[in-house]
């Protein structure tokens, strides 16, 4: 393939990611967007095998790759339940930063990449940064991985002098970085640029244990955005225009989906940046297991639900995390559908962190075909919840504690919930009193206007169902 028609299958995949980027921000049109991105993706991977930074030669090669890495995808994305995607994504996110490194390495010792002056400088500077980014990803995302996995606990791991400790491994980093650019050989900047990867390989792990459970959201789209940028790192290194664009529209729209993410969580979006979060707010969380009880709670059968459902005029139906591990999501649209049917009002409150990972219980909705003017915003819908005669929270339960907004010495003091309180009864599906992710008691479960249904909500709803057509 000639340069000038890679250069072209470069520009329409930009583009056709471009399209899948803004199709992927809406439900309806997201199908679409994914369609984009996968076509561009091949357009990128073929104008790449078979365009004239490939010789013949090395094509066997990039094939036994593609096949041992392509079955893997495969098989990984056959396998992974939708419960357990975020740690997926943060696994993949890994890979990018591994592969930064491997590259920038590769790149330093390629004895056919000959630069002189200027240019050998920036070269170097490529080097040397996108290896930094793609250390601090690759490690940050594995931890990452670990503690939505729950194979690292989400207690923040708050070292003393834990900023200070930062900052001398920043000043550390800009030595041995000039230390790398005066080096004579490859000889004598191996030392400095292996160094660099340690201490930012033990960076991402530091940033990301010190990030409390609460925050997880934060982290899982900020590694999104590093792993973008360190894509972009890769694509300059190599010369290669398309990836550059690839991974700097990643690591903006990563970025902003930080912000959103902050904004959602109440953080603030510099400290999040600088790695400076856990303090203040992240303080380790109460398990509500260990905690006193608050008061009574006042459980409810699934006969009780169904009647309470079909004596109100208006409902408000609260998805959580719970819903994605019950697969509850069909029986919920079935119940929608009876409901509405029934001339009842029934629309959806989303948050924007429920579930593990950004637009989670926008997917599983769209997946069971509930229409989507139905499904709201939590701006869009928090003020109704006064005006409602039931709201009901299915696996949900950070994303509803009043403690946000009432307590604040509580560790999720500050952060917008959805206000089911308000409305003329909550009801609660799930199945004990333990609590969510972020580890904190739910004064909810104790108000009066609240009562609890217990059980798996795929379970209780059928039941619910069965109740509400009979
Ligand atoms: P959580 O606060 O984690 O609560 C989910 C609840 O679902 C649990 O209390 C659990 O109670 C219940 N549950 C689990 N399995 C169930 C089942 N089969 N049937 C019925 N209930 C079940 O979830 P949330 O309210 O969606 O809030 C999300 C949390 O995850 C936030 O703290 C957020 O910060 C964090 N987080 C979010 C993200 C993103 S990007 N969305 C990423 C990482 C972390 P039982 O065990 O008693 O059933």
């Amino acid at each position: 393939m000639s340069q000038s028609l890679a250069t072209v299958a470069y520009l329409g995949a930009a583009i056709l990611f471009i399209l899948s980027l803004s199709g992927l921000s809406n439900p309806e049109t997201s199908r679409r967007g994914n369609l984009f991105g996968m076509i561009g993706m091949a357009l990128a991977v073929l104008a790449t095998v078979f365009g004239p930074s490939v010789s013949t030669s090395g094509i066997a090669w990039i094939v036994i790759a593609l096949v041992v890495g392509g079955g893997i995808g495969l098989y990984a994305a056959k396998v992974v339940k939708m419960t357990q995607m975020p740690e997926l994504v943060a696994l993949m996110h890994s890979l990018v930063g591994l592969a930064a490194c491997i590259v920038g390495f590769a790149s330093y010792i390629d004895p056919t990449m000959k630069y002189e002056g200027a240019e050998k400088i920036i070269h170097e500077v490529e080097i040397y940064v996108g290896i930094l980014i793609g250390a601090v990803t690759f490690s940050g995302s594995l931890i990452a991985f670990g503690k939505l996995a729950g194979r690292i606990g989400g207690k923040p791991l708050l070292l003393p002098a834990r900023h200070w400790l930062n900052l001398i491994a920043l000043l550390v980093v800009i030595w041995f970085g000039r230390e790398f650019l005066a080096a004579p050989d490859v000889n004598a900047g191996m030392l400095p640029l292996i160094v660099m990867t340690v201490i930012a390989l033990l960076f991402g792990i530091h940033m990301v244990m010190a990030i409390g459970g609460a925050d997880m959201p934060v982290v899982v789209s900020m590694l999104n955005s590093y792993s973008g940028w360190a894509a972009a790192a890769t694509g300059f290194m190599l010369s290669n225009d398309l990836l550059i664009v690839t991974g700097a529209l990643v690591g903006s729209s990563g970025a902003i989906l930080s912000y959103i993410m902050c904004t959602a969580m109440n953080r603030n979006f510099i400290s999040v940046i600088a790695g400076g979060f856990g303090s203040g707010g992240g303080t380790p969380a109460k398990k509500s297991d260990a905690a006193e009880p608050q008061g009574e709670v006042v459980p409810v059968s699934a006969a009780e639900t169904s009647e309470m459902l079909r004596d109100a005029k208006s409902v408000i139906i609260v998805p959580g995390y719970g819903m994605a591990v019950a697969q509850a999501q069909h029986t919920v649209y079935e119940i929608t559908k009876t409901l509405r049917e029934k001339g009842v009002d029934v629309r959806f409150a989303i948050h924007p962190v429920a579930g593990r990972m950004p637009g989670h219980m926008n997917v599983l909705l769209a997946e069971a075909k509930v229409p989507y003017d139905i499904v709201m915003e939590m701006d869009e819908i928090n003020e109704d919840f006064p005006d409602t005669d039931v709201a009901i929270v299915i696996g949900a339960n950070d994303i509803v504690n009043p403690s946000a907004a009432e307590d604040p010495s509580s560790p999720i003091a500050g952060m917008p919930v959805l206000e089911v309180w308000k409305a003329k009864t909550s009801i609660v599906m799930k199945r004990s009193m333990a609590s969510g992710y972020a580890g904190v008691d739910n004064p909810l479960f104790y108000k009066e206007n609240n009562r609890m249904l217990f059980g798996d909500a795929k379970k209780m709803l059928d039941e619910v169902l069965v109740a509400l057509k009979g």
